[in-house]
């Protein structure tokens, strides 16, 4: 099938990702977020406002979502939106003027699968508007109350909810994941992911893509990929904490590329 063919491309550090897949996602038999419940969750969108990844506020001025999620655009054909439960109506939008990759991400194969961007001007908190906590340690392995938001559809064909959902997963430890996702060929799990699964029929799908998988207030992970939708495998995301450094080291280089591989994306 053809879902096997993505799975196949996953490797230590890479994540699997259809193009077709990249683009549109949702969650599965989430609930509907309260205001305020999620503050750090924004809509990255294009300039007309169409939903097209999930992604959180790091800080005044940095936006953290999935690398597949940017790459192509021009900083200056995206927008962000914010303090808002329906991505429709945002609090605030916001306009990033440069977009990083991590240096070694790279297609089809979706490795390193991260990408940073830079907004032109500070966010403003508020109660709906809130920086989430980057980890200084792992979380604890096999943790219960990962939370992850996202807007993606709702179902496999479905279109996407305006209002967003929430669902609680649970970590899972490699070999857990792996077994789950034996009939999908080979995945090969690194230090670099992290794998969270509550039960059929409830996980990520279309347009949850660079979505914030949380613990206890602090992001642990970014929707790197899934095979939608919430059929009974997990989700994987991208280890936050094994990024700390490559994302330290391109905010505090205010946007100077740290490596030679690295590829910047001004508008
Ligand atoms: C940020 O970008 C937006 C959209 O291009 C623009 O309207 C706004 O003036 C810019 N702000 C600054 C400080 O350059």
């Amino acid at each position: 099938m053809a879902f096997a063919r993505f799975l196949f491309h996953i490797l230590l550090c890479g994540s699997l990702y259809g193009n077709l897949l990249a683009v549109e996602h949702f969650i599965v038999g989430g609930q509907n977020a309260a205001e305020g419940d999620a503050p750090y969750q924004v809509s990255l969108q294009t300039l007309l406002g169409n939903h097209l990844c999930g992604g959180a506020i790091i800080s005044d001025r940095w936006i953290i979502t999935a690398g597949h999620c940017v790459k192509g655009y021009p900083a200056s054909r995206l927008q962000v939106a914010s303090g808002t439960i329906r991505y429709t109506a945002p609090g605030a939008v916001h306009y990033p003027d440069a977009i990083y990759l991590h240096c070694n991400y790279d297609t089809p194969k979706y490795h390193n699968d991260i990408g940073l961007l830079h907004l032109n001007e500070s966010i403003s908190f508020n109660a709906l508007t809130q920086a989430v906590g980057l980890p200084t340690s792992s979380f604890p392995r096999g943790a219960a109350d990962l939370v992850f938001t996202g807007w993606g559809s709702q179902s496999a064909a479905g279109t996407l909810p305006t209002q967003l959902q929430r669902v609680q997963q649970q970590h899972l430890s490699f070999q857990a994941c792996e077994s789950l996702l034996s009939a999908y060929e080979d995945v090969d799990l690194g230090p670099c992911h992290i794998c969270a699964y509550r039960q059929t029929n409830i996980g990520a799908c279309h347009g949850d893509s660079g979505g914030p998988l949380v613990h206890q207030g602090t992001l642990v992970g970014i929707l790197n990929f899934f095979v939608p939708c919430a059929r009974g495998v997990p989700d994987i995301f991208m280890d936050v904490m094994y990024y700390r450094d490559w994302m330290r080291q391109t905010m505090s280089d205010n946007g100077k590329c740290a490596q030679v591989s690295q590829q910047t994306i001004t508008g």
